[in-house]
């Protein structure tokens, strides 16, 4: 049932995914969640071991997807590439209008383990520099950045990109993940389902909040200035960015956990200056609207993962990508049980009043 996929209680800011808290998912590896993502339970040894060996074996992108990055405007942001690409792909999948159970698993085994690539050869063939191939060695948060960067990742950065991908994996019913259900509704393919995620995810009042963040990091650039600029904003009514959930009206649990992997992080550079400036955001939003106006709009997921962000030297450009590298399990998660039930998600125009 499609309730099962996902549990979150606004008020008391619990989430779990397939009743898995989410303080005990981050401690696995990623393979691990997304298993139970689009599985429904959590793997076993032997399990985890196959599925894990599936996904690096299909991380290779060939030379006719490389062309097509190639093509690509270079001062884009990564999730228009991640869209052109996955179109494109679709195409050659020998499993594309098989729609099995078996041939849905062979299309969600292959999307997953492709978007990291995409994303990593398209950020370095825009900077001048030759892709890095896959590591089936490594890890996917590890193996992402060593795609990345061209060397093995720092053991902490590659921990924290792992947390990043398993608490950006899923969250019930957000508006891109509606957006693939619906897709699925009609009985559309996998790859349509995907890109459909992918459409939404990249708007501002989503996924595309945390690039938002980074700017404004960069804007406000010291604690200091926070304050004012916060101040500015409530009074021109404009929207703090990596603020505020429809859901939540409690601190958001991810954004506890990004929290403390971003102190975690500073702690380890010695270098606290984006954290601090961030902290310093996050106490003004608070005094001003929760203290003294009685709005619930406390950190959500993309605020200190946008820290985290500058901490790795990871730009802007590829921030709402990283979001799509853990999400695409929970978007495939929803498709498969929309296809089990084989019903068209069709609302009627007045449900759009209460959005
Ligand atoms: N900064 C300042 N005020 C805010 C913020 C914010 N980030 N978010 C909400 N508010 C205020 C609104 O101005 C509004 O005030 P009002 O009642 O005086 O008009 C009130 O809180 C309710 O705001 P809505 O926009 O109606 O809340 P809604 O539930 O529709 O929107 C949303 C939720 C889109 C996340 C909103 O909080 C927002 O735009 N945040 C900034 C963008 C962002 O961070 N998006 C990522 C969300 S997490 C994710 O999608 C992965």
């Amino acid at each position: 049932m499609s309730k099962n996929i996902c549990f979150i209680d606004g008020l008391e800011g619990v989430l779990k995914y397939r009743e898995v808290d989410i303080n005990e998912l981050v401690e696995l590896p990623y393979d691990a969640v997304s298993y139970l993502l689009i599985r429904g339970e959590l793997p076993g040894e032997q399990e985890l071991a196959e599925y894990s060996a599936r996904l690096h074996a299909e991380r290779e992108i060939n030379r006719e997807v490389m062309d097509i990055i190639r093509m690509c405007n270079f001062n884009i942001d990564a999730m228009e590439v991640l869209r052109t690409v996955i179109s494109f792909i679709s195409q050659f999948d020998p499993n594309l209008n098989d729609s099995s159970p078996e041939g849905n698993m062979r299309k969600a085994i292959r999307l997953i383990a492709i978007v990291p690539t995409i994303v990593a050869a398209y950020y370095r063939v825009s900077n001048g520099k030759e892709p890095v191939p896959p590591d089936p060695s490594l890890s996917h948060g590890a193996n992402f950045l060593y795609m990345i960067k061209g060397s093995k990742p720092d053991p902490l950065e590659a921990e924290v990109m792992e947390k990043d991908f398993i608490l950006s994996a899923e969250h019930e019913l957000n508006a891109s993940t509606f957006s693939s259900r619906v897709t699925a509704s009609t009985l559309s393919d996998l790859y349509s389902a995907v890109v459909s995620g992918l459409c939404t995810l990249k708007g501002p009042l989503h996924g595309g909040a945390r690039a938002e963040v980074m700017n404004m990091l960069e804007d406000v650039a010291s604690p200091e200035n926070a304050e004012k600029f916060v101040l500015e904003k409530i009074e021109k009514r404009e929207k703090i960015m990596g603020f505020g959930h429809r859901v939540y009206k409690t601190y958001d649990p991810r954004g506890t956990i990004f929290k403390q992997l971003s102190r975690k992080l500073a702690e380890s550079k010695g270098d606290m200056h984006w954290y601090a400036t961030a902290e310093a955001i996050e106490n003004t939003v608070v005094r001003e609207l929760v203290e003294k106006r009685g709005k619930p709009i406390y950190p959500n997921v993309d605020f200190y993962s946008g820290v985290i962000y500058k901490y790795m030297e990871i730009p802007p450009q590829l921030a709402t990508s990283i979001f799509a590298i853990g999400r695409i399990s929970g978007w495939i998660a929803h498709c498969f049980d929309q296809y089990e039930k084989k019903k068209i998600i069709r609302p009627r125009a007045f449900m759009l009043d209460e959005c």
